[in-house]
């Protein structure tokens, strides 16, 4: 949230129309920007870009070495909107043998080679590590927020975003595997914030858009990148006095759809010998509605995404929200709260023992009413009916541990086999609205920081083991460790 008085400010300072910082359009209009990538099946990975013109059959070329790529993977889906400079493509790489590192080239006259390891089949039990970023936000020139020999090769980033969440992602690409992203992403809608941009809202927010997602490439295009949504990606009327200047582009979630509606995964068919859970996965996988809600399957993990925005009864960013952002609906109705049931009723804990589930608004959190109490309603019942492990949520700029926690109050159990889910919040990734104070702290509280940027890094260390570490950006330093232990007995939960 942003207050008045900058509003104010804004408005009297108005005038001096300074050009945006549009990144240059190369010379080659086919050049690749804003890759990004995603886990799609259990042997298929999307390749999302953005071109500066329309591609009449984007195509990715890949295979098992930089000298070999051998498969080809084209599509026709090359889309934009009215105040968009660039079109979004994409590619479904199929075929592909599990936790295998694949060579791929964006075919273009001007692109080149990068690499990525596939994903772990439904069922792997090898340890691995997921990074969890939310509410990150551009830096660089539209910065509004602060004035060792490795295996794999470091990605080349910009020098100015070292200090950054993404400098330390790139520092440890080798840490981790994949990365989930549940929503606000470039902070583009807070364009106004900068003063020069006051009579050129629509250019500004399509360059901060730009700017944001080149930055993001080097990890986005290395690393499996899950996206779900945030009110930053359709806020438009929190600023009431500016509403009519909002760019079309920017209302009810237009640039998200177009990046990432074609290359996030609808939910996956069930790995089960069990006949319910199979016809259960696939009403899930009929009912998901990627890039809105969706789950996948990574190794011993069954992850869901929800959408914690729209589509479902007081949804705040919906028709009649709280938030006032007039966004969705994007499915029938109670079409998200049934896909998360058939969704979590049908994870086999023999094959996925975790199942997490990431959105974007919390509902325990510090701080007085960050809360949202409409998302509580709708899915924490569910979370603790099939015995989901974990909650990831953001939208409070820090980062906050709690006790499984059920109804306000913690499990007796504690960390030791509770029946709760236990809840993080890792909102303090960076942008323009700065960190949240950490506030009143709930009796369940176990963690909570606001001094610096930080994110998460969830260590699936075993079936019965997983570690969440809060990782401070700019130094790497580890702010917080726990381990959750799960027995992970029951072969399908229902309490
Ligand atoms: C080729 O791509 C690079 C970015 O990867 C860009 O900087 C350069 O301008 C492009 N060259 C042409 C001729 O478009
Ligand atoms: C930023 O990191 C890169 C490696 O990713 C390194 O080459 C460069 O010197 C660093 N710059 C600063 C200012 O630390
Ligand atoms: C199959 O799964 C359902 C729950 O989805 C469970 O009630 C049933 O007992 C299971 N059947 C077998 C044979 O394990
Ligand atoms: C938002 O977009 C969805 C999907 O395109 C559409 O069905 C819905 O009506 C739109 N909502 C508003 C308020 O325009
Ligand atoms: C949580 O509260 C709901 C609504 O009052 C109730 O139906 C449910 O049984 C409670 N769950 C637990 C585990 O206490």
């Amino acid at each position: 949230m942003v207050g008045l008085y900058s509003v104010a400010v804004l408005l009297c300072a108005g005038g001096a129309l300074a050009g945006v910082n549009y990144p240059v359009i190369p010379k080659d209009l086919t050049t690749p920007f804003q890759q990004r990538l995603a886990v799609y099946g259990s042997n298929a990975v999307s390749v999302g870009w953005n071109t500066y013109e329309q591609l009449s059959q984007p195509c990715v070329q890949y295979g098992l070495s930089a000298d070999k790529l051998d498969t080809k993977a084209c599509s026709s889906s090359s889309t934009t909107y009215s105040t968009s400079r660039t079109w979004s493509n994409v590619a479904i790489l199929t075929g592909l043998t599990p936790a295998t590192t694949y060579y791929y080239k964006i075919e273009s006259t001007n692109s080149t080679v990068d690499h990525f390891l596939s994903p772990r089949t439904p069922g792997d039990k090898t340890a691995f590590n997921m990074d969890v970023v939310i509410d990150l936000g551009v830096y660089g020139k539209d910065d509004f927020t602060t004035s060792s020999k490795k295996k794999d090769t470091i990605p080349v980033i910009e020098p100015e975003l070292n200090h950054t969440t993404i400098g330390r992602l790139a520092e440890t690409v080798d840490d981790y595997e994949l990365v989930i992203h549940p929503g606000d992403f470039a902070y583009a809608d807070d364009w106004y914030l900068k003063f020069s941009n006051i009579l050129n809202g629509k250019e500004a927010y399509e360059s901060i858009l730009e700017q944001f997602y080149d930055q993001l490439a080097p990890i986005a295009g290395r690393k499996l990148y899950m996206a779900s949504p945030g009110n930053h990606e359709a806020d438009c009327s929190e600023i009431p006095y500016l509403n009519n200047l909002c760019p079309k582009g920017q209302n009810n979630f237009t640039d998200f759809l177009h990046r990432f509606e074609n290359t996030m995964p609808h939910s996956f068919a069930s790995s089960s010998s069990n006949t319910t859970a199979q016809a259960l996965a696939r009403k899930a996988r009929s009912l998901s509605n990627p890039p809105f809600w969706y789950s996948f399957e990574y190794g011993m993990a069954h992850i869901v995404m929800i959408n914690t925005e729209t589509d479902f009864p007081n949804a705040p960013d919906g028709t009649d929200g709280s938030a006032k952002l007039n966004g969705g609906p994007f499915g029938a109705p109670h079409q998200q709260i049934e896909f998360l049931k058939a969704d979590l009723a049908s994870v086999d804990r023999t094959v996925t023992p975790w199942v997490i589930v990431a959105g974007h608004r919390p509902w325990y959190s510090t701080g007085s009413s960050s809360g949202c109490d409409s998302c509580q309603e709708a899915f924490e019942g569910l979370f603790y009916q099939y015995g989901v492990d974990l909650g990831v949520f953001g939208h409070v700029h820090n980062s906050q541990r709690f006790l499984p926690v059920v109804n306000g109050t913690a499990d007796p159990n504690g960390m030791k086999n509770p029946k709760a889910p236990m809840y993080i919040v890792a909102g303090g990734a960076g942008n323009i609205e700065g960190l949240s104070d950490v506030g009143t702290k709930p009796a369940y509280t176990e963690f909570a920081y606001a001094d610096d940027y930080s994110y998460s890094t969830l260590k699936f260390l075993d079936e019965q083991n997983l570690q969440v570490d809060f990782i401070r950006s700019s130094t790497g330093e580890v702010l917080d460790s726990s381990t959750l232990y799960k027995k992970h007995t029951t072969q399908f939960v229902q309490q």
